[in-house]
């Protein structure tokens, strides 16, 4: 390790390195294209006792505020096939690879396994940390292993995927925020796969007569794409981290409870728990469109709150809070926020 070749930019605006866009500076950003470079930065940071923030695309950040510390973006990049057999393979991926790119690369060389998580936005080393899903998937379905820098250990290490503990929007990485550094990660995926049409909107893309066995990983790739762009803002045009808030995971007492008043509750129901369509909750809250200056809710998706533009970290924090404060009073659910808030004192500001 060499601490002494990084040399950090110094109070850099990083308005173009999320997609919320809201004013936050760093007092030092450093871009790292190998694994040596990443390393030497943060001993660069931990000489200085200074925080250390690790950046992909900033699509599930929200910079609140100016970060007192090292922002590392990562850039490590590589992608490989290895293990190939007749119908199956390994792909091989840096960190800085992005997301969306490697799913349409898999599908177009014929493979299945993470078509659904087509346009999903920011880097291959982000996915593993929320265990991105979408459309009846989840990362975790296609990964073999995550291959990290363990600060506390000072050490590559390379972790299995059921290692990882992932669940939903969660992981060993996402409760140890300051700990894993992810390096590469490898999926395994296969061309017989089946595909999971699943989820309400793709069955009503496809229609009912379609056959799953005329698709391929490609058609399922397209159609979510279409799909989501349906639905959701794309953060170039209109700054957002897509869902706001997680989907809430209630018990089954409570959701029959809730049922019984609303009918038209959207939910998922598991043997133990069900999981409530927030955005539902937020929409018959009435605050869908709900727009104030600079910042507000998006009109097609109650789950996704926007930046107009020349907004504010704690505007947007303090609409955040009190859609919270409404949804739980309105059912008696707390909303989680989906996203980390950095600074610390600004998440804790507002109660997050
Ligand atoms: P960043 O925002 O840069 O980082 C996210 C978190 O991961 C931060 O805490 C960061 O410190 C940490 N991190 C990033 N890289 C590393 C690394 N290499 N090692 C350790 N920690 C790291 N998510 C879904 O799951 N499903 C969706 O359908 C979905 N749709 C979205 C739609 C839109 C329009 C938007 C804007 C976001 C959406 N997201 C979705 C959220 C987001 O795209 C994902 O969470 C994505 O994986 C974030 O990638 P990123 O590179 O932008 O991460
Ligand atoms: N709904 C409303 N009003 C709204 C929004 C949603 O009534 O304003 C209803 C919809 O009609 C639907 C249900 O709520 O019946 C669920 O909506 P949707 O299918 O859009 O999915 P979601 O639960 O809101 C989740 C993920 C998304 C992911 C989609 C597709 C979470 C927190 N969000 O959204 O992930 O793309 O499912 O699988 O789990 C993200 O994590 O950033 C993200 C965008």
């Amino acid at each position: 390790m060499n601490s002494e070749v990084v040399q950090p930019e110094a109070n850099v605006c990083l308005q173009a390195c999320n997609t919320l866009r809201l004013p936050a500076r760093a007092a030092w950003l450093y871009r790292a294209a190998t694994i040596e470079q990443l390393c030497d930065a943060i001993d660069w940071a931990d000489s200085r006792s200074l925080p250390l923030l690790i950046l992909g695309g900033g699509s599930n950040v929200i910079l609140a505020g100016d970060f007192p510390g090292l922002v590392v973006k990562i850039g490590i990049n590589g992608r490989c096939w290895s293990d190939v057999s007749a119908d199956a393979a390994t792909l091989e991926l840096g960190a800085g690879e992005n997301w969306h790119e490697t799913v349409m690369y898999a599908v177009r060389s014929g493979y299945r396994g993470i078509e659904n998580l087509a346009l999903i936005p920011g880097t291959v080393g982000a996915a593993p940390i929320q265990n991105i899903g979408a459309y009846g998937v989840e990362l975790s379905q296609s990964l073999i292993d995550v291959q990290v820098w363990d600060r506390e250990a000072r050490d590559i290490r390379t972790l299995a995927a059921n290692e990882c503990e992932f669940g939903y929007r969660d992981s060993l990485f996402k409760r140890n925020p300051t700990r894993y550094v992810v390096l590469k990660v490898r999926l395994r995926l296969a061309k017989k796969a089946p595909l999971n049409l699943m989820y309400r909107d793709l069955q009503a893309y496809f229609g009912d007569d379609v056959e799953p066995d005329s698709l391929t990983a490609e058609d399922v790739a397209r159609a979510v794409i279409q799909v989501r762009c349906r639905k959701l803002p794309d953060p170039d045009m209109l700054p957002n981290v897509g869902s706001f808030f997680k989907n809430p995971v209630v018990s089954l007492e409570h959701y029959q409870a809730l049922k019984i008043e609303l009918p038209e509750l959207v939910a998922y129901e598991g043997p133990d728990n069900a999981k409530l369509a927030a955005g539902w909750l937020i929409d018959f809250c009435g605050w869908k469109g709900h727009r104030e200056s600079h910042v507000g809710v998006h009109n097609r998706q109650a789950l996704v709150l926007v930046h107009h533009g020349n907004g504010e970290g704690r505007e947007l924090l303090s609409l955040a809070a009190r859609i919270r404060d409404d949804v739980q009073s309105r059912f008696g659910v707390v909303l989680e926020v989906e996203p980390r808030i950095f600074p610390v004192d600004m998440r804790e500001a507002f109660g997050f």
